[in-house]
């Protein structure tokens, strides 16, 4: 193993060439059940294994995102299926799905049963995050992309198992230029959250985003990088139950914005949530204190 890893670095970093030397490793080897085991492994590794994973060192160098060339990405508790239909689950949206599961699992102790709605489900990371952790729990859904629909369907399928129709409903969003509208009428929920579209032209975002991220899961088609908050808070009083909760992520150079947006928008308790690197990344918002 130690050839072929010298082989990839050749290619790719350090972490990079271990992702690729587990995700290879483990299709034959199911005993490979975390990175640590790979400092163990001693098995053999066939010419096609080692060929398959040079190449995707290869193509990874030539700026093709490593989660499509291995089709998956561990989002919380879960290996979710990527593809080039969505955004590609970033590390720090773990700290909105903690956020929603911490405060699901407060309030709603007793009984785990409520129903909540997300806009743009993309890869389902979000919205299967909560069903997973909530077996009493029922959701709705709203997409733009039907290649996204179909990559959420995968996962749920994988994860929740095929009966998740019978709590969960994927509702496609017939016009890019509406938000929760499509939501309203399934209303009201006792949590809703998105991680919207939010990049402002004027953002600085990488070239390799751009390239292999749809740009519908990036900027809000009208170009107004607050449109999806803004809609929200329109329709907050029948989206939301009295006692009901909002999550959003945001991003941080217009957090402040965004949070007086809610304030002077009916929202009695908003407060934002710090990621990892202590910039806001969440805005959390009640109506009622
Ligand atoms: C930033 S991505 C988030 C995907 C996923 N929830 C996550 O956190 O990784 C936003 C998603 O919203 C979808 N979207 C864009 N405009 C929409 C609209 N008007 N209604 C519903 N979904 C929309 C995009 O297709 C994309 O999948």
């Amino acid at each position: 193993m130690q050839d072929l890893r010298q082989q990839l670095l050749k290619w790719v970093p350090d972490h990079e060439a271990t992702l690729i030397l587990f995700h290879f490793l483990r299709k034959k080897n199911p005993s490979l059940k975390n990175f640590a085991d790979l400092q163990l492994f001693s098995g053999e590794i066939a010419n096609d294994t080692k060929a398959a994973a040079l190449l995707v060192a290869q193509e990874r160098a030539a700026g093709i995102p490593l989660q499509h060339l291995l089709g998956t990405q561990f989002f919380l508790n879960h290996d979710y299926q990527v593809d080039a239909s969505t955004l590609i689950p970033r590390p720090e949206t773990e700290i909105l799905a903690t956020h929603i599961i911490e405060h699901a699992r407060r309030r709603f102790q007793s009984t785990r049963s409520f129903r909540f709605a997300e806009l743009g489900l993309g890869s389902g990371i979000l919205s299967i995050e909560l069903l997973s952790a909530f077996p009493g729990a029922s959701g709705v859904a709203s997409e733009l992309s039907f290649t996204a629909i179909a990559l959420a369907e995968k996962n749920l399928n994988s994860i929740i198992g095929n009966s998740w129709s019978s709590r969960f409903l994927i509702l496609p969003a017939a016009d890019p230029l509406q938000g929760f509208e499509a939501l309203v009428s399934r209303g009201p929920f006792d949590v809703v959250f998105s991680n919207p579209p939010y990049v402002a032209i004027t953002d600085e975002i990488e070239e390799q985003v751009l390239k292999h991220e749809p740009v519908t899961a990036l900027y809000p088609l009208n170009r107004d990088p607050n449109f999806f908050y803004e809609n929200f808070t329109r329709h907050a009083a029948s989206l939301l139950t009295p006692s009901g909760v909002a999550f959003f992520e945001i991003p941080h150079e217009r957090a402040h914005e965004i949070l007086k947006h809610f304030q002077v928008s009916g929202f009695a308790e908003s407060r934002l949530i710090d990621d990892l690197t202590g910039r806001p990344r969440v805005i959390e918002a009640r109506r009622q204190k």
